[in-house]
């Protein structure tokens, strides 16, 4: 990260996402807030979330196996929740599930005793994992983090889980985006105020674009798991060519 300007207003840019932050009189970034907000936004839906998520859980409880079946080795889950893929891990992996809100992750601590593989539950921001080594994971989790992560944070979060990936390492996001189909979309209008209110969720994120122009990952398949809303995103951290190895 490279300080471009200072005083009360410094302007910030990352070097690897080309976000633009400013920052204000009282030290914090405009990133800073969007991240403090989303963590205020979800301590208090940590009191509630699974009761209201009910009538969608009935349906992603089907989808969270069949995810999670086939993954070996260490796992980052980022925005891990109420623990709701907990579960679904197989014995041989060892997740690390992160989140920015303590209220999510005291739930999905207690969640983690229906584990059968080992769970590490830390507080922390996926767009910024600076204690988590380089290289660390052999896969990256995240359901439903990217349609609630703010336009500015997204570059940020891709950036950090291409550093913390293996190289090789693979990734899985799913997210809700509007469908093509006029009637259905406009259903999803209707239902988008409440989530966007209640959890900052919106379904016109450009996540599978920002996957698209990173030249560090290749996108190996997207696919629907329901109508066209719900994406599947599937990929992996390139090798770096032989040239450049020792
Ligand atoms: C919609 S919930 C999804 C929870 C879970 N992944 C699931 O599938 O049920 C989004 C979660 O992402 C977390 N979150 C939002 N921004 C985050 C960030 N920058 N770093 C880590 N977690 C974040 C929220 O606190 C919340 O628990």
């Amino acid at each position: 990260m490279c300080v471009l300007s200072s005083g009360a207003r410094g302007i910030l840019l990352t070097r690897q996402s080309h976000s633009i932050s400013t920052r204000h009189s009282n030290g914090e970034t405009n990133l800073d807030q969007a991240s403090r907000a989303l963590r205020e936004k979800y301590e208090f839906a940590s009191w509630f979330y699974d009761i209201l998520d009910y009538p969608w859980e009935r349906q992603y409880r089907h989808w969270r196996p069949l995810l999670l079946q086939d993954l070996g080795g260490t796992v980052l889950e980022a925005g891990v929740g109420t623990g709701r893929n907990l579960r679904h891990y197989p014995r041989e992996t060892q997740v690390t599930g992160i989140d920015l809100s303590p209220g999510m992750l005291s739930v999905a601590k207690k969640r983690s005793q229906q584990a059968v593989c080992d769970v590490t539950l830390l507080q922390h921001d996926a767009t910024r994992m600076s204690e988590m080594p380089v290289c660390r994971f052999d896969w990256y989790i995240a359901t439903f983090l990217y349609c609630v992560l703010p336009d500015d944070l997204q570059p940020l979060a891709l950036s950090e889980m291409v550093r913390v990936l293996k190289p090789g390492g693979r990734f899985r996001i799913l997210e809700i985006v509007y469908s093509k189909d006029p009637r259905l979309a406009r259903r999803q209008q209707w239902l988008a105020r409440l989530v966007e209110t209640l959890y900052g969720a919106r379904f016109d994120r450009h996540t599978l674009q920002l996957l698209q122009q990173n030249d560090e990952v290749k996108i190996s398949a997207t696919r629907f798991l329901k109508a066209d809303t719900y994406l599947l995103i599937e990929g992996y951290k390139k090798k770096p060519t032989g040239e450049f190895l020792s």
